[in-house]
């Protein structure tokens, strides 16, 4: 049986032992159990055997009651023995998926940003959810189901030699007739089932992607064309599947012909035996008995096979997933500690980043800056500058291709990313609210927050005022990425979730673009208490802001191309003195 496995797949069963290390003592006794029901099961033949010969042929009432008395005693013992493999090997399978869901939960959670920009997140959630569950029905079910009747089939066979060898000899000429095709079609099924569940992935991701935008997709008018995509995706994965259950369809045949003409040529034998006397009628029975088993066993081998075999692939998909390694870590060796307290101070030295997936184009370019603590600092530059890029480069999303950055005089791959991160508190372009209460979005990035401090942060983005008028006020429950919030209200919890962290340096990537003008107005007033004492990158794109600033970038084409006041830049910047007319006296104008 062994050969039937690959290289690959069992690297799959290493994963499926390591993971079933920690409860090798409960397998162990599945496996006893296991042991002794097959080894009742077996001796049921036995019992059968006296049961005719000694009970019915001799018509003793006494040995009736014997034998019978036997019987029950084994019935009793089998089913003590088969509750406990039931539950010890459903309690394994299930216990394992729960561990192995967990790990590789933790595992994805900590790659690097750019991991999810080659591997659609929700072909790696569908992964999560259907591949641990077929393992967990292979190693709840099916592996003892395989092991069970393995024991059958060879305890069986070493029975029918014992019982009769002459008629074992027809079922050993039967074997490799049924062992042959069943290889065989066991690798068609195995390589269509491994298709077969990559299309159902695409399904699952196909519809998680439209739902989640359905009122683009419904603006758009696009369902009819949505329909006819997610049709041809449904045929994909059915026609893949038909395949494969018709690839298994003939293999069932196939055992169940060969096993059962097998078995009808034995009883024909055998029976010209008993009536030429040569054996017992208990005998025969016995011997019908244990082809039966053997017989039936063989066939759910066949079927149980495929269903390994398909659980190998998931677990090599998920072993696949496991062995993804984050490119973004904390050094090997010569580890940096931040200091306790960290002043905020911050450099770029010649930084050049391209993103992986456009590696022809430097989104930040030779950029070198230096950000003094404490300082307010704005970015400006036109949409697609590398304004948000220079963010992720500092948080370390991304490691750039040449050059460095350095906090507190500390180059930022010598660090841990959690040490550095905590150093930030960010409200991103796109604020993310997450499932659960507001007070929880707030709370997102210090758990150990008061609910004053919470408040007290509320009151500064000015949410406050719209969270009393949610239905249960801080407690309110939000939807799947804050839904039934507006976008400006979304940013307000954003600001103030940025603001309970208290962190050294302060990352606002147009903040206040959703914002109307008077909750803009008063986020502004409160900025420079905000900013105290603290070091701020704003991308701004109104003036208030950049007029709150100690010093204006102007960025463009990811290169730094000015810094200064916006008195000076206004004079000496013609990029810049574009961009602050063009956006900001506009508005200056209209507020
Ligand atoms: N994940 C990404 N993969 C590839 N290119 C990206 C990615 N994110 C941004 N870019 C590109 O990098 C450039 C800079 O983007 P970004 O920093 O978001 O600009 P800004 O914030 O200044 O508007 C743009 O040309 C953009 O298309
Ligand atoms: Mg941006």
């Amino acid at each position: 049986m062994v050969a039937v496995f690959s290289g690959r797949q069992r690297q799959a069963i290493r994963l499926a032992a390591q993971f079933l290390a920690p409860y090798r003592w409960r397998a162990f006794g599945a496996l006893v159990a296991l042991i002794v029901t097959a080894g009742i099961t077996l001796y049921m033949g036995q019992g059968i055997r006296l049961m005719v010969d000694h009970g019915f042929m001799t018509r003793s009432p006494q040995m009736l009651n014997e034998s019978i008395g036997l019987f029950m005693l084994l019935v009793v013992a089998l089913a003590i023995g088969t509750f406990s493999r039931f539950y010890l090997v459903s309690w394994i399978g299930e216990r394992v998926v729960a561990d192995l869901r967990k790990k590789v939960f933790d595992h994805l959670i900590d790659l690097h940003p750019g991991f999810y920009e080659n591997n659609r997140s929700s072909e790696i959630q569908s992964r999560l959810t259907a591949d641990t569950t077929l393992l967990q029905s292979v190693i709840g079910s099916s592996l003892s189901m395989f092991l069970r009747n393995v024991l059958m089939v060879i305890g069986g066979i070493i029975l029918l030699f014992i019982t009769n060898p002459k008629l074992t000899s027809i079922v050993v000429v039967a074997l490799p007739l049924v062992v042959a095709p069943i290889l065989i079609f066991g690798r068609r099924v195995r390589s269509l089932s491994r298709q077969s569940q990559d299309r159902v992935a695409d399904v699952g991701s196909y519809v998680a992607e439209a739902l989640g935008q359905i009122k683009t997709v419904q603006a758009y008018n696009h369902q009819q064309q949505d329909k006819q995509r997610f049709a041809v995706t449904a045929e994909e994965a059915f026609e893949t599947a038909r395949k494969r259950i018709l690839q298994r369809s003939w293999l069932i045949t196939l055992v169940i012909v060969l096993v059962l003409g097998a078995v009808a040529v034995m009883l024909w034998v055998g029976g010209m035996d008993v009536i030429e006397g040569t054996i017992s009628s208990g005998e025969l029975a016995a011997f019908v008995f244990y082809s039966l088993l053997v017989g039936s066993s063989f066939g759910t081998l066949s079927e149980v096979l495929g269903e390994l075999q398909r659980a190998a692939g998931a677990a090599e998909r998920i072993g696949e997933l496991l062995q993804a390694r984050s490119e973004i870590h904390a050094p090997v060796s010569d580890l940096l500690n931040l200091p306790q307290r960290v002043s905020g101070n911050l450099e770029l030295q010649g930084v050049s980043f391209a993103y992986p997936s456009r590696p022809e184009r430097n989104a930040v370019d030779a950029l070198s800056l230096i950000i003094n603590a404490g300082e307010t600092l704005a970015l400006v530059g036109p949409s697609g500058a590398g304004k948000s890029t220079l963010f992720d480069l500092l948080l370390r999303f991304y490691d750039p291709q040449q050059g460095q950055v350095l906090i507190e005089g500390m180059p930022i791959q010598r660090l841990d990313p959690l040490d550095l991160r905590r150093c930030f508190a960010l409200v991103s372009q796109s604020p993310a609210l997450f499932f659960g209460s507001v007070e929880d979005n707030i709370r997102y990035g210090n758990p150990a927050a008061t609910f004053e401090q919470v408040e007290a942060a509320a009151r500064i983005a000015h949410a406050h005022e719209f969270i009393m008028e949610l239905a249960d006020g801080y407690k309110t429950h939000l939807g799947d990425g804050g839904l039934g919030l507006s976008g400006g209200q979304r940013q307000r919890l954003a600001i103030a979730r940025a603001l309970v962290v208290d962190a050294p340096i302060l990352l606002l990537d147009e903040a206040t673009s959703a914002l109307d003008a008077q909750s803009e107005y008063l986020i502004q007033e409160a900025l420079p208490s905000l900013m105290q004492g603290r070091t701020t990158l704003v991308i701004a794109h109104r003036l208030a802001t950049v007029q709150n600033a100690d010093r204006i970038a102007v960025i463009d084409q990811g290169r730094l191309v000015a810094v200064g006041t916006h008195q000076q830049l206004i004079a000496s910047n013609p990029l810049y003195a574009r961009l602050a007319a063009l956006q900001f006296n506009a508005r200056d104008g209209a507020s």
